[in-house]
């Protein structure tokens, strides 16, 4: 039967089921397998496992195809906003006029954060790394606002706070570890232009917003609002899935984007370049480096679990930066050693054969640089477009009918059964 697949072992036979997704992708169902052959799976780092059944982004890593909810990433990217996109992921489909309305009203009732939140930012040593403190300030909001998150409507406040907040906290932070007055959310600004506002407006310049900017924050928020079951979205639906709250998730979620191989690659991408430049400029130092397996050495921004092409962010990422540097006028010479990295790369064998192209983080450090993000925040503007995108996992993972509390197996290879030996016979090394 088609929808079977049969595995044999020893000479016995076991069936299991085959599920189909809408695009065909297909999955053997191993549900039964422990109960009925004592077998468990194998896949470390989870490269073959399908975790649950998901409606939200569709992903081809050999055609560089990503959709939200069906629509291309690229449409997205053109015609709408973030706040748009992030209303699709959650809700599930694009608002119409009165619910875009009616969530940006909400969006800016919650906006401010609770006074005493700030004594916290204060009180975060200067050298803290603003992951760990959105992380921390995330995880927070609960004691702030501990309503129940079990009826519709309180998921709604819950979510919407955390849209509004989190932007609001990320400025916060940015003034608070530069010593400067912290600048209030304004209602009459729209979700992108609010934030550059509160991160760029002091008392003596006022922050002129630059249209450009505005739009260059909307695609790159856009581009990173969802990536399906990657490292982070894992570790959100992982720690949900014990039942806890919203805001636990999520800090999960911003702690697991932060390391390098993850979200924190846009921050080395910009490090990598810097030294590069500082060095002489000698890019293809770095791409023999890379490849040496005795050098721990890798060329951020390259390589995708899933992308076996050019990430199709990364395409709409490198436009964006040629545009808004020109329309700036500005000249990054780390743009002009990525150009060049990248050509190298893309013409060299180890990076053909082991399908390696620049992802969504080799050219968005050099957006975030243009529009004045500092590099340590750059994590954090990852964590911002991110935060839809988890969720509408979390509220997913809530409501799937084949929920289970995440617990893997493992196979044990430490010592068998061996007794505790009394300090006086214990051998020294
Ligand atoms: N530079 C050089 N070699 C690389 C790179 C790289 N950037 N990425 C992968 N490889 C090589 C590995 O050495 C390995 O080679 P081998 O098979 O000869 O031993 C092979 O490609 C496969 O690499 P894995 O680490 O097994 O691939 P995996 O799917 O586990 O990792 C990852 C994907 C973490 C993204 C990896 O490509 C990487 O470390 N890239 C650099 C960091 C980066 O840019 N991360 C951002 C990812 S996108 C995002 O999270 C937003």
């Amino acid at each position: 039967m088609d929808d079977l697949v049969t595995i044999t072992y020893k000479g016995k036979s076991y069936q299991l089921p085959v599920i189909i997704g809408t695009e065909n992708e297909r999955a053997v169902d191993i549900l039964r397998l422990r109960n009925e052959t004592g077998f468990i799976t194998y896949d470390p780092g989870f490269a073959n496992t399908g975790a649950c059944k998901s409606s939200i982004t569709y992903m081809d890593g050999e055609k560089g195809i990503l959709r939200y909810r069906g629509i291309p990433v690229e449409e997205l990217a053109e015609k709408s906003s973030f706040k748009e996109t992030a209303y699709l992921l959650i809700n599930g489909q694009l608002p119409t006029e009165t619910e875009l309305r009616k969530f940006s009203i909400m969006l800016n009732d919650n906006s401010l954060v609770h006074e005493d939140m700030k004594t916290f930012f204060q009180n975060f040593p200067r050298a803290s790394h603003p992951m760990g403190i959105l992380s921390a300030m995330v995880n927070a909001l609960r004691s702030f606002y501990p309503e129940l998150q079990t009826s519709e409507e309180e998921i709604n406040l819950t979510v919407t706070r955390l849209l509004a907040k989190v932007r609001t906290m990320a400025a916060m932070s940015y003034k608070i570890s530069r010593g400067h007055t912290v600048v209030y959310p304004r209602p009459d600004l729209a979700y992108c232009e609010n934030f550059l506002n509160m991160m760029f407006n002091t008392p003596v310049t006022p922050y002129v917003l630059v249209k450009e900017v505005v739009r260059a924050l909307e695609v790159f928020w856009i581009l990173h609002a969802d990536h399906e079951q990657n490292c982070s979205t894992t570790a959100v639906r992982v720690v949900g899935s014990g039942r806890v709250n919203l805001y636990a998730a999520i800090s999960a979620g911003i702690s697991a984007l932060w390391g390098p191989l993850h979200g924190g690659a846009n921050q080395a991408v910009i490090e990598m370049l810097n030294e590069i430049y500082r060095g002489g400029g000698d890019y293809r130092k770095a791409v023999t480096r890379a490849k040496d397996k005795n050098d721990p050495f890798r060329l951020m921004g390259f390589g995708h679990r899933v992308y076996k092409t050019y990430d199709p962010r990364a395409k709409i990422m490198k436009r964006m930066c040629d545009n808004l540097l020109k329309t700036l006028n500005l000249k990054d010479p780390l743009l002009d050693i990525a150009k060049e990295l990248e050509e190298v790369a893309l013409k060299d064998a180890y990076f053909i054969d082991h399908n390696l192209y620049p992802n969504v983080d080799f050219y968005s450090g050099i957006v975030l640089r243009a529009i004045g993000i500092p590099t340590n925040m750059f994590t954090v503007m990852f964590a911002i477009g991110r935060l839809p995108g988890w969720i509408a996992q979390w509220k997913e993972s809530m409501d799937d009918p084949a929920w289970r509390i995440s617990r893997p197996r493992q196979i044990y290879t430490g010592p068998t059964e061996t007794h505790y030996v009394p300090m006086s016979e214990r051998q020294t090394a």
